[in-house]
């Protein structure tokens, strides 16, 4: 096909669209008004449709129209779409940017983006002068970073003070949601308009299952259940396509793998109900998966194949897969909550809400009737699923975002204008933390460090040991470490029992080159030794270790490097020096990133953890440490994983000495009192006043001189 047909194609195809028909309508009630809200059911074209009409209508003379996604995959797709109808290179008058990969240049006025990246840019340019128009997409998700923009952009638009500060021309801002919350949004934007795309959708019959049950919660046995119902479906139902949900990555492969093997014995002679089909198409969905492989999703099968496209909530509403007819529900997510049992963030599979399975079923019926399968049981649906799911403000850890706020001079962040109040007890535990990194003082006020801090996107944690060791001048340790933290799991773990082996066996020989009892330095030393290997992809291969991840490792480091030599040269960067050896230089400087993930060695193996929790943690086999002879009495952790038990992952052996300097501050400021401090400025006798009391309080938390 020539590239005019397929752009004729591709052209028809965009005017089917049920936003079409709205076109000159929806880019006046741009120009109209500031805030605008517009819904339409996903898949009318507001993503990929939108931002073109108003680029056609001459908005981006003035400045680039920025959309926001809650999801890397979404940006990325969506841009790669977009600059396709648009006949453009990729990266040119189209182009996208999320965390670490920035694929735009000078000429880009069509800028798809995670919401995180367009929160760093408030940071540095809070009226957002470079742009004409924000587009808050998909704000029916309520992501963290999303909940931040509007709120902060309802701040500095609803003030004529602050709105045309440091503009030459008014910004507009449209937020896009499927239908559900667009009375809410406008009421919060001070009744903005509504514009609603009228949807067409079809019926789409639900059944529920037998296999999964309220009891059900532990999420073995639906992986199974949904191969068998996606067998079930292919050789019993009509022609049209399949879109199954799992939670994530590995369980998609496995499900892939689990397809791929039953889909070998099908006898099209005999087995399958509709003669037309004649074959099956698995392709897998999720985040980290390469982007040439995303691509493959939207095609067309070849005639007579059926395409089974197994993915994660990604498939629910950012992207939009046309041909499905038939949708299969494992009932689960993946999300991250607050674990108040360890204090921490925690990734877990979780029941889905009622909202999010009708979500869900809605995608069989695009273009035609659909059927959708919930393999869960009428009972699981009224016992275990909530009616609506909880937005991410109200479930995760605040720190970064607070310190963001902070820094744009937010100095009230508990009475932010948020869309939905997270609970205060959130807020003060983010304070809490950003005191004990000394990202902010007594008083809520943003520190220099903390004002170095807010420029990483990373961890605060983590961001605080890497200054740590700037500081000390030994970043070339932790930048590494940071840089490996940051991307999807490094080590690969095959299916196959005996492969497995292998891999275990290679992943440890690894670790011992390293020391053998400090998991960070494994990291470590895993990056430094494919870096400098001849044939890093042949290293990685014969390592059992993600070339992929590893690379984009590679490209994180350096741009984590050019972030911080940036700042070591604007600022009166902190100098500090150290006299000892390396392992322990490396080890300090987490400890005072990780000083919050402290553990003690209570009983064998079990440790207690130090953050007034007091949880009991187990290492996870995954660790080096974890079958180590050595006596470990105190170990620091990057993260929890929770199943039956709570298990720490990426751990390392510390002394008390280390941390005991700084074990006090997890308990030095009681939450009571940081409240205080965030409701009003404190006059400095109060301050005195109050110090004097606290010091007077304040015991010493361990007396024993422990070891390693
Ligand atoms: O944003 P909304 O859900 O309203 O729709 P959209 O994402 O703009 O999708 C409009 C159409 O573009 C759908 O028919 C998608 O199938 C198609 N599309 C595509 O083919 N490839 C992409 N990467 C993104 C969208
Ligand atoms: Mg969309």
């Amino acid at each position: 096909m020539s590239k005019s047909t397929r752009w004729d194609s591709k052209e028809n195809e965009s005017k089917q669209l049920p936003i079409y028909r709205h076109k000159a309508k929806l880019v006046q009630a741009v120009k109209d008004s500031t805030f605008l809200v517009v819904t339409g059911e996903t898949g009318s074209g507001k993503t990929t449709q939108l931002p073109q009409y108003l680029h056609e209508a001459g908005i981006c003379k003035n400045g680039k129209i920025g959309i926001t996604q809650p999801r890397r995959v979404a940006a990325i797709t969506v841009a790669q779409r977009v600059a396709q109808e648009m006949q453009c290179t990729l990266g040119r008058e189209v182009g996208y940017q999320v965390r670490f990969d920035d694929c735009t240049s000078q000429d880009t006025v069509v800028k798809y983006m995670t919401d995180g990246c367009l929160l760093r840019e408030v940071l540095a340019d809070p009226v957002l002068s470079q742009y004409s128009v924000v587009i808050l997409d998909e704000v029916h998700e309520r992501s963290l970073s999303t909940d931040i923009l509007l709120g902060l952009l309802k701040k500095v638009l609803m003030d004529p003070a602050n709105a045309t500060k440091g503009r030459s021309f008014p910004l507009k801002v449209v937020v896009m949601s499927a239908t559900l919350e667009a009375d809410k949004l406008s009421a919060f934007l001070s009744n903005c308009p509504v514009f609603a795309i009228p949807g067409r959708t079809f019926p789409v019959t639900c059944t529920f299952g037998t296999a999964v049950g309220p009891k059900d919660t532990e999420s073995t046995g639906y992986v199974k259940e949904v191969v068998k119902m996606a067998l079930d479906v292919h050789t019993s139902e009509m022609a049209g396509d399949i879109l199954v949900f799992l939670t994530g990555q590995s369980e998609i492969e496995r499900a892939c793998d689990l397809l791929y093997e039953k889909a070998e014995t099908i006898d099209y002679r005999y087995d399958v109900q509709d003669q037309t089909v004649e074959g099956l198409l698995i392709l897998p969905l999720y985040g980290s998966m390469p982007t040439d492989q995303q691509r493959q999703i939207f095609q067309p099968p070849p005639s007579g194949i059926r395409k089974c496209v197994v993915a994660t909530n990604i498939a629910a509403t950012s992207l939009t897969i046309s041909g499905i007819k038939y949708i299969i529900d494992s009932g689960f997510v993946k999300q991250l909550n607050h674990n108040s049992r360890v204090g921490m963030d925690i990734l877990e599979v979780v029941p889905i809400s009622k909202s999010e399975a009708q979500q869900r079923a809605g995608r069989a019926g695009r273009t035609s009737a659909g059927k959708c399968f919930r393999i869960y049981t009428k009972e699981f649906w009224e016992k275990s699923m909530p009616e609506y799911t909880v937005p991410e403000i109200q479930r995760t850890s605040l720190t970064a975002v607070v310190l963001t706020l902070k820094c744009l001079g937010v100095h009230d962040v508990i009475r932010f204008p948020y869309l939905d109040c997270p609970e205060e007890r959130f807020i003060l535990g983010a304070l809490k933390q950003l005191y004990q990194f000394d990202a902010i003082d007594r008083r809520g006020k943003v520190t220099r460090l903390g004002e170095l801090m807010v420029e990483f996107p990373l961890h605060p944690g983590l961001t605080r040991a890497l200054l740590k060791a700037a500081s000390l001048g030994c970043e070339d340790l932790l930048l590494p470490v940071a840089a490996m933290l940051s991307v999807e799991n490094i080590f690969i773990r095959p299916g196959h029992p005996e492969k497995q082996k292998e891999a275990d066996k290679k992943h440890r020989a690894l670790a011992a080159k390293s020391g053998g009892t400090n998991d960070f330095a494994t990291l470590l030393s895993v990056f430094q030794l494919c870096k400098s290997s001849d044939r890093p992809s042949a290293w990685c291969k014969d390592h059992w270790i993600h070339w992929r991840a590893l690379k984009s490792a590679f490209s994180v480091e350096i741009q984590l490097k050019d972030i911080l030599h940036r700042l070591q040269q604007k600022r009166d960067f902190p100098v500090e020096k150290f006299d000892g050896n390396k392992s322990e230089l490396f080890r300090r400087c987490l400890c005072t990133g990780y000083f919050t993930n402290v553990a003690r060695r209570s009983v064998g193996k079990v440790f207690c953890t130090m953050d007034g929790n007091g949880s009991m943690v187990h290492i996870h086999p995954s660790s080096s440490l974890f079958d180590e002879e050595v006596e470990l009495n105190w170990i620091i952790f990057h993260d929890v994983l929770v199943t039956s038990r709570v298990y720490i992952r990426t751990v390392c052996p510390i002394r008390y000495d280390w941390v005991k300097d700084l074990l006090p501050k997890l308990h030095e400021v009681d939450a009571y009192e940081l409240s205080s401090v965030a409701r009003q400025e404190v006059t400095d006798e109060e301050m005195i006043k109050w110090e004097t009391r606290e010091a007077a309080k304040r015991q010493p938390e361990v007396s024993t001189e422990d070891i390693m």
